[in-house]
């Protein structure tokens, strides 16, 4: 199998937003508890309750935006639950996920001390399901203000003196499923109303997000783009991968045959029909393209792991997800200039993974390593390509690529989504030379995974199959790899 892959590499067009990489964590399963909040007084290396190994490998990851606190229990989540000293926290049963008890240790000063040890922006998802305009209001002063305030004394109360200048706001989630079961219109005329009483402190601007449609609900965006364009900055958008297409029985994680891993990268690149899709929507409301769409949860949706709590959503996670992460980025990258903040789903245990633990253990999963080598591409700025290779058996090319430059830096991210077969790569430059390059690669059966026995069967290594002459790179990729290159030119 041969493939052309031709580079405009002289022209450097569209910024990849480092938000596009995002991340979710909801109060769901072993992702905040036991994933990445353990307390202070855990035998686990913690720094303020935060395992150390986890935040140390987020980093690594370049974890850049993390949504929270849900989800669907975003919408049955009280902040006030979560401040104040520990002790007297209020305890609750998470009702959407597996009915065990939440005991709000982990609140707003912790989300935002995570986002702090991590590096990454914080993305709260307020309360519009269940909660009050009153609450939604004063959790947003109670973040932001500096003002002479009884709300924002009790931050100062609760050890954090300056606003924490939260940007990213979302008002509900899923308003038209576990976020109450509303019409569009009905949320839309209610987002109106909350959202005026999110207010804007000191320099900071709030970015405002509305919930949008699932997958392809064009009227819900239709609704929200005609009755709201003019309030919100972001639309949200919630497309997951399941694999069988059967909600009912989606499919194992680890044990499928070709044909499904066929399938079920043929449904991941629908996401690119879906953006497509709302854009057109979108563009009739806002012509100038203010509103970002955000798909801020997307991946792959697989049964649990057999004799896992069935409302914790723990999956594990192979080379074919890797795939499909490849292929969402890349995709997310091509609508660059369009969308905003995008989160996976989810980033410790649950779902699509990027990292996994038990007890004091932890590994990084394929899609982990996926997000690691895509890293360079966040801030970088867009590369036109067109490629030139055979079609697998479900439609799809069988290489997907992300091109971008910093300077004199060029980063190819190069997947090679077939299941077993290797392809040659010749990727001509256009007038660029090269003064050197370097490749590395994650590759493995469609099936490897990281596991708490092996849990560095699928990690990236050096890649010498790679040559470049003055203005052109010849390589060759193997099945089911990711390939990344940084060209210096
Ligand atoms: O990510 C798991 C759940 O999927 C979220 O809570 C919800 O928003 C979506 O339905």
């Amino acid at each position: 199998m041969k493939a052309i892959i031709a580079l405009d590499a002289a022209r450097p067009g569209v910024r990849i937003p480092r938000e596009l990489h995002g991340h979710f964590s909801e109060h769901l399963g072993r992702c905040i508890y036991d994933g990445i909040f353990v307390g202070k007084d855990s035998p686990i290396p913690n720094e303020n309750g935060m395992r150390r190994d986890v935040v140390s490998a987020l980093r690594e990851i370049g974890v850049p935006l993390l949504r929270w606190p849900g989800g669907c229990f975003a919408d049955e989540y009280h902040w006030r639950d979560g401040i104040g000293p520990q002790f007297a926290r209020k305890r609750m049963v998470n009702t959407h996920w597996g009915g065990v008890v939440e005991d709000n240790s982990f609140g707003t000063h912790e989300f935002l001390e995570l986002c702090r040890q991590v590096g990454c922006t914080p993305y709260i998802n307020a309360n519009l399901g269940s909660g009050t305009i009153q609450e939604m209001s004063e959790w947003v002063e109670y973040l932001n203000s500096s003002g002479d305030s009884t709300v924002a004394m009790e931050r100062w109360a609760n050890g954090q003196k300056e606003p924490f200048g939260v940007r990213y706001w979302g008002v509900g989630n899923e308003n038209w499923g576990c976020g109450g079961n509303m019409t569009p219109e009905a949320y839309a005329d209610l987002y109106r109303r909350y959202q005026t009483y999110c207010r804007n402190y000191g320099e900071n601007r709030l970015f405002r997000i509305a919930c949008g449609p699932s997958e392809n609900d064009w009227h819900w965006t239709e609704v929200l783009m005609q009755k709201a364009a003019s309030m919100m900055d972001g639309l949200t958008l919630h497309s997951y991968t399941v694999p069988s297409g059967d909600w009912k029985d989606k499919g194992s994680a680890t044990e499928f045959n070709v044909e499904r891993y066929y399938e079920t990268l043929r449904r991941a690149a629908h996401m690119d029909d879906l953006i497509r899709g709302h854009l057109a929507i979108m563009d009739r409301y806002d012509p100038q393209h203010r509103v970002k769409l955000m798909v801020d949860e997307w991946g792959c949706w697989h049964n649990v792991e057999p004799g896992t709590n069935p409302g914790f959503l723990y999956q594990q996670n192979t080379m074919r997800d890797a795939m499909v992460a490849a292929l969402t980025l890349d995709i997310f990258h091509t609508h660059a200039e369009r969308l905003g903040p995008c989160c996976i789903a989810q980033m410790v245990n649950v779902l699509q993974s990027v990292i996994l633990t038990e007890g004091d253990r932890m590994l990084i999963t394929p899609t982990g390593w996926v997000f690691s080598m895509y890293k360079a591409h966040q801030e970088a700025e867009r590369l036109d390509y067109a490629v030139f290779c055979d079609r697998m058996e479900n439609g799809l090319k069988q290489v997907s690529v992300s091109a971008t430059r910093k300077k004199d830096v060029i980063t190819l991210t190069l997947t090679n989504l077939h299941p077993t077969d290797t392809v040659s790569c010749e990727i001509p430059l256009g007038d660029v030379r090269i003064v050197s390059a370097r490749s590395r690669t994650l590759s493995g059966d469609m099936h490897a995974m990281n596991t708490f026995d092996v849990p560095e069967q699928v990690q990236i290594s050096p890649w010498r199959d790679a040559a470049f002459a003055d203005a052109a790179l010849t390589m060759a990729l193997p099945a089911c790899s990711v390939t990344q290159v940084e060209v210096h030119v």
